[in-house]
């Protein structure tokens, strides 16, 4: 397999102390909400982690997990290591990894001030000293359905977190609570234990100044906020000897945080970490969750390799292995490897998205990986407390269910799927796989549905696009575009079932003025950014109806690359544009325009901004629109489309605002029409996608594949 590879040092084996392991690709931790109430593992949670060993990494660090279990967890579904009864299910797991080759560390941690589960029960939260209340901007940004789950956060008193300074001899019953776990890590068959010193939980907390305010020999300067950490490693290595290596997850820096840990800190606390006999350093970093932009920016960095100097920068600190981490691409992982910036590449959403990544980069298939779109669905779901999810991959968190079962030649059917939006190309790849005869049609001579302004708006879109047509040619799956189906076609076409894929009705609203010259909906500029809409390319002036032909005839406007390039130097829209509708698709195309030098004004007329953008990923945008001064109101009663702007009520005040432009990005509606028609023929129809309603990109994924089940 590694002779075909493109990438030989991810393919190299390595090592971590006494850990051999094949491979330089790690899986990092990743909280799921796949284990018990009760702390034990699950059959969920084992098929999930069973999956991913499969798929071909050489190490996997499993999830945060509470060493004194109930007490310091921060998700209600989380691990335990604090008694003995949780070892015969921990065995169970490690056994189900180590099948497949793959080595494995279990993440010890207390989450500290983040224990929201000890606020839950009214528990006392050890920390190093009591905390600075800080109010989330984030929570202004829950609609009503995620405010239900945060309620519970209040604790039994509505008083929330109930906070207690450690006196120092209770801390060494927190040690001792690490050794232990450590202890039971090992009786559990793990080949490693993490120590979780990172992301606001309890040893951080220890390690940043600004929450650490003592002034014993626990507070203070570097030496004494590291003593906790040194104190815990050196406790487990005298129990457990140099056999069973230790991994320190370490912030390098705290984003957003007055005061917090600055890289010269995270060097001193490394080194100390080496000393006291840590086996790797595993190089993340923090934000604060109070404010909605810095989680992106740590620790789910939102810049591609956006921690790698923080890598590099301790590779040259210390001689221990470094594990790099942060959305980190392959070429970049590789060449890092290449140059000894770090020794081993950890990935956390690309694994999530797809666990077959390893084996796919080993055997040179790397353009059949399907690719993290970078959404935030996953981590969003933790933070409302609900079992992970992926919006690129609906087996995440099914795989107990085996599902893919192949089917036999006897009952192969010859199936038609109408739309290759992702949706349509989805249920197509889960149908070839199964071993039905599969073709697709498309009305547009372009594959990608709306994805493909989608991909404009957001760049990591139109990567599921690239991934989706590179998997059905692979599996020879037939796209016939520029193919409009009509229920006389697909009855002569004789399939034994059509998938019904067709995308919304995206009719805007009936808004007074919407008609008018410098009026765009969701569909017309589409159209128009592809130069595929002539009634809204009509709208345009002479001279960008002519820089529109000349891109439609030379086919540049086809490239979904070269249009966002050729949109950051010239696009047919103006300087001042309101964009009415402030969901998903309203709030994409509002980063898009701002990113775009253009002013703009988002108007929404429910309560809620971004609803179906996942909460972190909504709060990203909305921060990074605000700061670029797009006003977003919410609330809004639109009156009328003046040929100058629009007319509309907010806060019993009636306001018109001028605007070159107006775009309405409201108004997708169920499209049931040509379902019901094929039906009416009594050929047997599912209708997935936003045809039967609005999911995007999650939903759409997720319908395909419950239609091939329910096949
Ligand atoms: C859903 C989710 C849960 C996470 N939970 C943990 C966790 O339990 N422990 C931890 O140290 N980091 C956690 N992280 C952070 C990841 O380990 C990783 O550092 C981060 O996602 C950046 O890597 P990536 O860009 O490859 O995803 C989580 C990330 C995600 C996406
Ligand atoms: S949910 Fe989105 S961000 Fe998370 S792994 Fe899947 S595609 Fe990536």
């Amino acid at each position: 397999m590694k002779n075909n590879t493109k990438h030989p040092f991810l393919a190299a084996s390595g090592s971590i102390g006494s850990l051999e392991l094949k491979n330089r690709m790690v899986m990092a931790a990743m909280g799921s909400n796949f284990a018990g109430q009760d702390g034990k593992t699950t059959e969920q949670l084992e098929a999930y982690y069973e999956e991913r060993a499969r798929g071909g990494l050489g190490l996997i660090i499993l999830e945060t997990s509470a060493v004194s279990w109930p007490a310091g967890a921060s998700m209600p579904f989380m691990l335990g290591y604090s008694k003995d009864e949780f070892i015969p299910h921990l065995q169970s797991l490690t056994a189900r990894i180590h099948k497949h080759g793959a080595k494995v560390a279990a993440q010890l941690n207390h989450s500290g001030k983040i224990a929201q589960e000890d606020t839950i029960a009214g528990r006392p939260i050890p920390v190093p000293s009591i905390p600075k209340s800080e109010r989330s901007d984030m929570f202004g940004l829950l609609t009503q359905d995620e405010i239900m789950n945060f309620i519970k956060a209040g604790g039994p008193d509505g008083k929330g977190p109930r906070y207690h300074e450690l006196t120092t001899d209770e801390i060494q019953i927190e040690i001792q609570h690490f050794v232990e776990a450590a202890i039971r890590a090992k009786k559990s068959n793990f080949d490693a234990v993490e120590i979780h010193a990172g992301h606001g939980y309890l040893i951080s907390s220890f390690l940043s100044p600004a929450v650490n305010k003592r002034t014993d020999e626990y507070g203070g300067s570097v030496e004494n906020r590291a003593r906790l950490l040194v104190e815990i490693i050196s406790a487990i290595k005298k129990e457990l000897t140099n056999d069973f290596p230790i991994l320190v997850r370490l912030d390098a820096n705290e984003y957003r945080i007055d005061g917090g840990i600055v890289p010269e800190d995270f060097l001193v606390t490394a080194r100390l970490a080496e000393q006291a006999g840590a086996d790797a350093l595993d190089v993340s970093a923090y934000g604060n969750t109070s404010k909605g932009i810095a989680f992106t920016e740590a620790p789910l960095v939102h810049e591609p390799g956006g921690f790698l100097k923080f890598a590099q920068m301790a590779k040259q600190a210390v001689s221990i292995p470094i594990i790099a981490v942060g959305r980190i691409e392959l070429n970049v992982g590789e060449q890092g490897l290449k140059n000894h910036d770090f020794d081993f590449v950890a990935m956390g959403r690309k694994i999530l998205a797809d666990p077959m990544l390893p084996n796919k980069v080993l055997s040179g298939q790397e353009h059949l990986i399907r690719p993290c779109i970078y959404c935030y669905v996953c981590v969003s779901q933790i933070f409302i407390n609900q079992p992970m999810m992926c919006a690129v991959n609906s087996q995440l968190g099914n795989e107990h269910l085996h599902e893919n079962i192949i089917c036999s030649d006897a009952n192969r059917k010859k199936i038609l799927v109408i739309g290759a939006g992702p949706s349509g190309m989805e249920a197509a790849r889960l149908l070839a796989l199964k071993g039905h005869e599969v073709e697709i049609w498309e009305r547009d001579r372009d594959i990608g549905g709306t994805v493909r302004i989608a991909a404009l708006a957001y760049g990591p879109n139109g990567r599921l696009i690239t991934y989706l047509a590179n998997a059905l040619k692979n599996l020879k799956v037939k796209i016939k575009t520029s193919t409009t189906a009509t229920a006389q076609n697909i009855a002569e076409y004789k399939p034994d079932h059509v998938i019904v894929a067709v995308g919304a009705n995206r009719d805007a609203p009936e808004i007074q003025g919407k008609e008018l010259r410098h009026v765009f909906d969701g569909e017309q500029l589409r159209g128009l950014l592809f130069g595929s809409d002539a009634t809204a390319i009509k709208k345009l002036s002479l001279f960008q109806q002519l820089i529109i032909k000349i891109g439609t005839a030379s086919q540049l406007l086809r490239n979904i690359t070269v249009l966002t390039l050729l949109s950051k130097v010239w696009m047919p829209l103006s300087k001042n544009i309101i964009i009415i509708g402030g969901d998903l698709v309203g709030l994409e195309l509002a980063e898009f325009l701002i990113e775009r030098g253009r002013s703009v004004k988002v108007l929404e007329p429910s309560v809620s901004l971004g609803k179906n953008l996942s909460i972190v990923r909504r709060s990203r945008v909305v921060h990074l629109l605000r700061e670029h001064g797009a006003e977003l109101l919410t609330q809004v009663n639109i009156r009328e489309i003046t040929k100058d702007g629009v007319l509309y009520e907010h806060a019993e005040e009636v306001h018109l605002d001028q605007a070159d432009q107006v775009i309405i990005a409201m108004g997708a509606n169920p499209n049931l029409s040509l379902s019901n028609a094929i039906k009416a023929q009594g050929i047997p129809t599912s209708t997935i996608g936003d045809c039967t309603s609005v999911g995007y990109i999650h939903g759409a994924i997720a319908e395909a594949r419950e239609a091939v089940l329910d096949l």
